[in-house]
């Protein structure tokens, strides 16, 4: 599959909100179109607004990290988008399309930080788990098939191994490549590598790009690193917190092609400077 081309372009505007400002405009409607967001949780002891005004724009094919402390809404937003929770005021728009019939069209996969596979199911079972739940007819037509999705994350040979006997980086590859199952048009990511030792985590997100690249599915990716946001991304959306809002979305100006040696570079390091400063004055 090819790398879909023309990012929208995201510009953070006045009053730490951010808009869509296309410079090249992308084919269609943007992957992801937040327009003033808003959630609140009201409980019996306390209303959290964990969403206040929340607005950006993702182009199709792009790659977004939202960065952020803990408890500012990263989980929650990307719920609004994956129609797990209606926001309070605001819209959510999907390829052009609510987030619940976006959800019908199976344009969401979801990666969760815990893989979450069925241990008494084998590697490959356990991508294929979505064709028998939730009334899947099929693959659709060209999809890569669960075997091709479990060599695309680097797992050709492990398909008849159980959970409890690959790593823990494996098993999230099971997870992604599961996402990937139908050929979702944007990934949602909740701080997938959180649990891993850093030798792991490196290697995945070296992947996560290839499979990026390769796939040219749009990817919304959460993380409380700055270092994984910006290897990661095209741009990094920065929330604060209480109430969750933006910070500051940064255009993460690098080489499409990235390894890792990259971080060492003088614009890496000037770039994490921004992020983290931009964290900084959001707490
Ligand atoms: N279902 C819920 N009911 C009530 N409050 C909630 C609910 N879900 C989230 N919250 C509150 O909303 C705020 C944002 O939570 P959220 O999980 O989105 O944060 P987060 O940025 O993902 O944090 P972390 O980095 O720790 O995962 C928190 O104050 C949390 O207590
Ligand atoms: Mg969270």
């Amino acid at each position: 599959m090819a790398l879909a081309t023309g990012h929208a372009a995201a510009a953070a505007t006045g009053a730490g909100r951010a808009v869509a400002g296309a410079v090249a405009p992308a084919a269609g409607p943007a992957a992801v179109d937040c327009r003033n967001v808003t959630v609140r949780f009201v409980t019996d002891r306390r209303t959290v607004t964990a969403l206040e005004n929340v607005s950006f724009a993702v182009g199709q094919g792009g790659f977004l990290s939202l960065l952020g402390p803990s408890g500012c809404g990263k989980s929650t937003l990307l719920r609004v988008v994956a129609d797990l929770i209606a926001p309070t005021g605001g819209s959510m728009s999907v390829f052009g399309m609510t987030p619940e019939q976006a959800r019908a069209k199976r344009s969401l996969g979801f990666v969760f930080q815990d893989a979450a596979l069925l241990p008494w199911r084998t590697a490959l079972q356990n991508v294929e788990l979505p064709l028998e739940v939730g009334g899947t007819k099929g693959l659709p037509k060209g999809a890569p098939t669960p075997k091709e999705l479990l060599a695309l994350v680097g797992l050709a040979g492990w398909e008849n191994s159980f959970p409890h006997e690959l790593s823990g980086g494996m098993r999230q590859r099971v997870s992604i490549a599961r996402a990937l199952l139908g050929g979702p048009r944007l990934l949602l990511m909740d701080e997938p590598f959180g649990a891993l030792d850093e030798i792991t985590r490196d290697r995945l997100n070296e992947e996560l790009r290839r499979i990026w690249a390769e796939t040219g599915t749009t990817i919304l990716f959460v993380t409380h690193s700055v270092y994984e946001a910006m290897f990661l991304g095209e741009q990094v959306l920065v929330l604060a917190a209480n109430p969750g809002r933006v910070a500051d979305l940064v255009d993460i100006d690098l080489p499409k092609d990235r390894d890792l040696k990259i971080r060492e570079t003088e614009a890496f390091v000037r770039i994490a400077s921004r992020l983290r400063d931009s964290l900084g004055r959001g707490s």
